[in-house]
């Protein structure tokens, strides 16, 4: 038997971990893994290597993925499939193993119904805004990385007296925000779940002077939207920062209202793809080694169509059909704990 493994979409540590530990499991079964460079492209390109045990030693803690990656979408574009098919067939493919997030494994899920490819799904992505999984690999590093952040702006902010506004990634969820936020003790958390009032978030930074806090730490989301009913934003401003394939810019446009409401003395941090870099944590090394071990299993038991998932402290398989198209929000009870530390 022989399979392929592709990572496709934005990057995030862990992908490595999961590349290495399906190679690990398939060379102790003699069966031969072909790594597929940068997302669908390989497949389309026929950019294609063999992924011996060899290649893979020392890369469990290293970030970013050793395959590349795009986000080529081969989907969007009928034309592609007989191309991909070919390549699949003139490698002698069993079945492919597809690390990606919520556009990638929709496309596996598409590729798979539609054109009777055989894949298994692994969920990575620091946004962790996959449905079909509690947790995806890439997210805890993430969270760790603004977590730190946040600790650093909170003694500059402090020596200072200033808001600091530190704006952070996670597409249209405000999973990293929200748990950022929470572990860095921020003062006001802004996520797209929940859209903001800047007359509140001002009272919030003005009652934390008036009661000797003189500095404050703002997180937001970067797709947080202010509500409607007081919307600062230009259109101008609105059509850059929510840009379809590139979101950012919300951090900056509220500095500059809260400069100009309060008075307070503002300063912003978009922290920007520092988090998706890096080596993984422990828990997301674990993670992908483990969805990488169960991705294997499932690709060899001929199951395909499925996606490794993490419920509670289990690895299960859940239908791709089932675990995307729609976005896992932000947990409710999580950003209510959010709120009691606001202000
Ligand atoms: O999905 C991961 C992510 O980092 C998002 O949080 C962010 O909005 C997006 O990717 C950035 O995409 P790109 O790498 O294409 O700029």
């Amino acid at each position: 038997m022989r399979i392929g493994i592709l990572t496709a979409g934005g990057d995030c540590p862990g992908l490595n971990a999961a590349i290495r530990a399906v190679v690990r499991c398939a060379s102790a079964d003699g069966v031969e893994v072909l790594g597929i460079r940068n997302g669908y492209l390989g497949l389309f390109e026929n950019d294609i290597e063999m992924l011996t045990r060899e290649r893979v030693n020392g890369i469990l803690p290293r970030g970013g993925t050793i395959l590349g990656t795009s986000r080529f979408n081969p989907t969007k574009d009928e034309e592609c499939i007989p191309r991909l098919q070919e390549n699949w067939k003139s490698h002698q493919l069993g079945g492919l193993i597809v690390v990606g997030g919520e556009g990638s494994l929709s496309a596996a899920r598409d590729l798979c119904r539609d054109h009777q490819m055989q894949i298994v799904g692994i969920p990575k992505t620091i946004d962790n805004d996959i449905c079909g999984t509690d947790y995806t690999f890439g997210f805890d590093t993430a969270v760790s990385i603004v977590t730190d952040a946040v600790d650093r702006l909170h003694s500059t902010a402090e020596s200072h007296h200033r808001v600091m506004v530190c704006e952070v990634m996670g597409r249209h969820t405000g999973w990293i925000a929200a748990l950022g936020g929470i572990a860095g003790g921020a003062d006001v958390i802004l996520v797209p779940e929940h859209p903001f009032r800047i007359s509140r978030v001002c009272e919030l930074l003005k009652q934390r002077q008036q009661q000797g806090r003189a500095f404050s730490i703002v997180v937001i989301a970067e797709d947080a939207h202010p509500h409607p009913d007081e919307d600062f934003l230009t259109q101008e401003q609105g059509a850059v920062i929510y840009r379809h394939d590139r979101l950012g810019g919300i951090g900056e446009a509220l500095a500059a209202e809260i400069e100009r409401c309060t008075g307070l003395q503002t300063r912003v941090t978009k922290l920007g793809y520092v988090q998706r870099g890096g080596s993984p944590t422990p828990f997301d090394r674990i993670l992908a080694t483990r969805f990488g071990v169960k991705a294997y299993e499932l690709a060899r038991a001929g199951e395909w169509g499925q996606m490794t998932a993490l419920r509670g402290t289990h690895i299960v398989s859940v239908p791709l059909e089932a675990a995307v198209g729609e976005l896992k929000r932000l947990d409710e009870e999580i950003y209510r704990v959010a709120e009691v530390f606001f202000g």
